[in-house]
């Protein structure tokens, strides 16, 4: 899934172009074309059909590889891509809490990408792995990121309602989702949980110092096809009027709409006042698939406020997210 929303997102791209392929044995040798089960709304395009799928091999690979891998098989085979010179943009748990890896998103904590130079394969070789969240930490983060900077974060409950395509193809049968919700995703609440706390970190010399609140995540699984929805319930530290919530959102511009990023949204952070919205059906392509969508912000009788925001989980929670990602690397001049 996140491979597919690759190639859609890097058709035309000004500055990248897929120049290699590689999946599993499965897929090696045969032409793109003839390995995919093409799932875009978009058409595939030709030369990309035409392209043969290589074996995920280190040895003469490109410079920069957007790397979609489930995490075992991310573990074992990033590392070796690193080693080789190349800077790995990865979609991948297996790497994202290490100490020495960033975890970023390039308009709440770009700075992280200074650790970089603590990597021992960047000493080695130049190679490198940059890492971008789990799809439904990456929207709430967005979201969070400017009331954190104002109000500090104290504590902070969600329940997700997460798409089918945030697992992948072919992902969970249709007879197990279709009129149902499944209220478990494997290691999903875990990661939530710990990643929107590294990306809300402050980076203290060469390490990531975790952001310091509480944090309970609930995660669903949806029969909705993109797009995860998130209600969340939050505590601040120094007391946040709903006006200063709206503004923070509305006025939150970051490093990427500095730099004119060819992925930034113009606004990251829309608020929707209709008393229905935000939904993955209407919403979810809002700031081409960029943009995290909130709505409902209102008093809550446990925590100080609650509101609901909905993203994209293979564009802004994928694809978008590592190529937002690969932006930034490339203006600081990390590519070379
Ligand atoms: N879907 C989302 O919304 C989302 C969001 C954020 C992060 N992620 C993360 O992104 C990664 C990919 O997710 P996905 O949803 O795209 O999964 P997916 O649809 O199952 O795709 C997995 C890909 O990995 C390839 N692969 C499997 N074993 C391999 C091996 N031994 N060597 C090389 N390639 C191998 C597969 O190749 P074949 O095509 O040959 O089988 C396939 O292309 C996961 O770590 C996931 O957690 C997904």
């Amino acid at each position: 899934m996140v491979g597919q929303r690759f190639i859609q997102l890097l058709e035309n791209h000004p500055w990248f172009e897929v120049a290699w392929l590689a999946a599993s044995e499965r897929s090696a040798e045969k032409s793109y074309g003839e390995a995919v089960k093409w799932r875009m709304k978009t058409p595939l395009p030709k030369q990309i059909a035409e392209m043969k799928v290589s074996p995920a091999v280190a040895n003469g690979s490109p410079k920069i590889i957007f790397a979609a891998l489930d995490a075992d098989i991310a573990r074992e085979l990033e590392p070796q891509f690193a080693e080789n010179g190349s800077a790995v943009i990865s979609n991948s748990s297996a790497w994202r809490m290490h100490p020495s890896v960033p975890l970023v998103i390039p308009e709440v904590n770009a700075d992280h990408l200074g650790l970089i130079e603590t990597q021992e394969w960047r000493k080695k070789s130049g190679g490198f792995i940059v890492t971008n969240a789990n799809c439904s930490a990456i929207g709430l983060v967005l979201a969070l990121a400017p009331l954190h900077a104002k109000f500090g974060i104290e504590k902070l409950f969600v329940a997700t309602m997460q798409a089918v395509s945030g697992a992948g193809y072919p992902g969970v049968p249709s007879i197990d989702i279709l009129g149902n919700v499944i209220p478990f995703i494997k290691n999903e609440e875990e990661k939530m949980e710990i990643e929107t706390r590294k990306m809300l970190g402050e980076l203290k010399g060469n390490e990531v110092q975790l952001a310091d609140f509480g944090m309970a995540a609930h995660c669903n699984r949806v029969p909705v096809e993109d797009g995860h929805t998130e209600s969340v319930s939050v505590s601040f530290k120094k007391k946040a009027t709903a006006e200063r919530i709206l503004e923070s959102w509305s006025s939150f511009r970051s490093v990427p709409q500095e730099l004119k990023l060819p992925h930034a949204p113009a606004e990251p952070v829309i608020y929707d006042p209709r008393v229905d919205r935000p939904q993955p059906r209407f919403d979810v392509d809002r700031g081409n698939g960029m943009s995290s969508t909130c709505g409902r912000l209102r008093p809550c009788s446990l925590l100080d406020w609650k509101f609901t925001v909905l993203s994209h989980n293979t564009i802004r929670g994928a694809a978008g997210a590592a190529l937002l990602n690969a932006e930034l690397l490339k203006v600081k001049g990390y590519l070379g």
